[in-house]
């Protein structure tokens, strides 16, 4: 059967929030539109995270409020209506009818009418909780609502309500993934797992580097997750040192290493995994030395992760065995400690470790509180993702190193004792993956 998220996890989701918005107080969340690709073709509709975390309604142009205590009902949405011809050419709608039945709205009303009813909403209301800034061509419709409340101010009525950002409350509710999120997470990571592996058996030299992107496609696809969560970037030799390199053009060469940074998308939920592997199927002596560091950086970093650890530990454990690493292949002169502090070693590894996962690949969240990094709790998904990109231009860089690019990356999950590490099935050792590609 196909995984989803339930409809009362929706209906929790969207109490909770309005029970951190309080009394006397308004959400506004706008789904995303379609976005032209070309001329009369769109990119492939994808739903704004935040309106699919509250509702699970994928359809574009609606408006999706909150009003906690509103007698007529609490969860309000403004949606397209039914119109059968339009359908006949462009897909079903649910219409107002639709989301009453299938969605747990209260009160639906066609998306046309919100400039009449939604200011009605909003009067009298202390707290407008919206997210300013996300999206220009709808922040001027809500200033658009809130002039038209404070003209009738003027006229006796009660002022017009502050303007907090929904964001506060609402992403770090995302950060915490509950039993059924983790389950499309474990789901979309697996699925990614086989992309890898089959990534992996399909290299040759000679291949192009957009025929193994395919296959990646295809595995994925093949696991219900059509999308990827972002595009997969499949870089041979020195591509890889370009971090988000994804022209994915260019011919495999048998010397060279390929590494593939890719993740599928389940329900929304993404994975992100990295790998890299010899073209050739057997890592040279020097590739092993690099990839052997990085490999030990990423697992330094992955023992740090355990409720209780915070967020900044994991990078400082993987910078401290990269930059021991570089002293000792001789990429960097110094002492330890002082190369840490001057962060020498961004020469060679100038990303963090690791960054939220859940509905964005770069997901929502404070990686900070109180000028603090965030403690880590059970439930959060975070990436840990150590390289090394030493390009093929650097001259400095022994010439046995130039023109490679490590990177490995898998999900963990915080666990009640410690963690799991949810793209574990892609294989990850020197001995997994000459095997595999055996
Ligand atoms: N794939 C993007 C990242 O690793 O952050
Ligand atoms: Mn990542
Ligand atoms: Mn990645």
């Amino acid at each position: 059967m196909k995984l989803k998220i339930s409809q009362s996890e929706h209906q929790r989701r969207r109490i909770k929030l309005m029970e951190l918005m309080g009394e006397s107080s308004i959400a506004i969340i706008p789904s995303a539109h379609e976005v032209c690709r070309s001329r009369d073709t769109d990119f492939a509709f994808r739903q704004d995270s935040d309106f699919w975390y509250l509702s699970g309604f994928n359809e574009p142009d609606c408006v999706l409020v909150l009003i906690p205590n509103r007698k007529h009902g609490e969860y309000v949405m403004f949606n397209r209506e039914r119109d059968l011809e339009t359908e006949t050419w462009h897909g079903r709608r649910f219409g107002q009818e639709g989301v009453l039945e299938h969605f747990g709205v209260d009160d639906a009303f066609p998306i046309e009418d919100i400039d009449d009813i939604l200011p009605g909403l909003m009067e009298e209301k202390d707290k407008i909780f919206y997210a300013l800034g996300a999206n220009n061509h709808f922040d001027e419709q809500v200033m658009g609502w809130l002039n038209s409340l404070r003209k009738k101010v003027h006229q006796g009525e009660l002022p017009v309500g502050e303007l907090i950002d929904v964001r506060h409350l609402l992403h770090d509710m995302r950060l915490f993934k509950s039993a059924q999120e983790i389950k499309l997470m474990r789901h979309a990571a697996e699925v990614s797992a086989r992309a890898h592996i089959r990534a992996m058996k399909k290299t040759r030299p000679g291949k192009w580097e957009w025929e193994i992107e395919a296959e990646l496609k295809y595995e994925m696809a093949l696991g219900a997750c059509r999308f990827e969560a972002y595009n997969s970037i499949v870089a041979g030799g020195d591509n890889a040192c370009i971090l988000h390199y994804t022209e994915n053009q260019h011919k495999l060469k048998t010397k060279d290493l390929l590494l593939i940074d890719a993740g599928g998308e389940y329900q929304g939920y993404a994975a992100d995994i990295t790998r890299t592997f010899p073209v050739n199927g057997k890592f040279s002596r020097v590739q092993k030395k690099l990839y052997n560091l990085v490999l030990k950086a990423q697992q330094a970093a992955i023992d740090e992760i355990y409720p209780g650890s915070d967020w900044s530990k994991p990078h400082k454990a993987a910078v401290k065995v990269l930059t021991e690493g570089m002293i000792e292949l001789g990429l960097l002169k110094g002492r330890l400690l002082t190369l840490i502090k001057k962060e020498a070693y961004k020469k060679y590894y100038m990303h963090k470790t690791g960054h939220w996962l859940g509905l964005d690949v770069h997901d929502v969240g404070d990686y900070q509180v109180s000028g603090k990094p965030r403690a880590l709790e059970a439930g959060m998904v975070l990436t840990v993702e150590p390289g090394i990109y030493i390009p093929a231009s650097d001259k400095k860089a022994s010439k046995e190193f130039r023109g490679i690019g490590i990177r490995i990356e898998d999900d963990v999950l915080v666990t009640d004792n410690g963690h799991d590490v949810l793209s574990k099935n892609t294989p990850k050792t020197i001995a997994e993956i000459e095997g595999l590609m055996a």
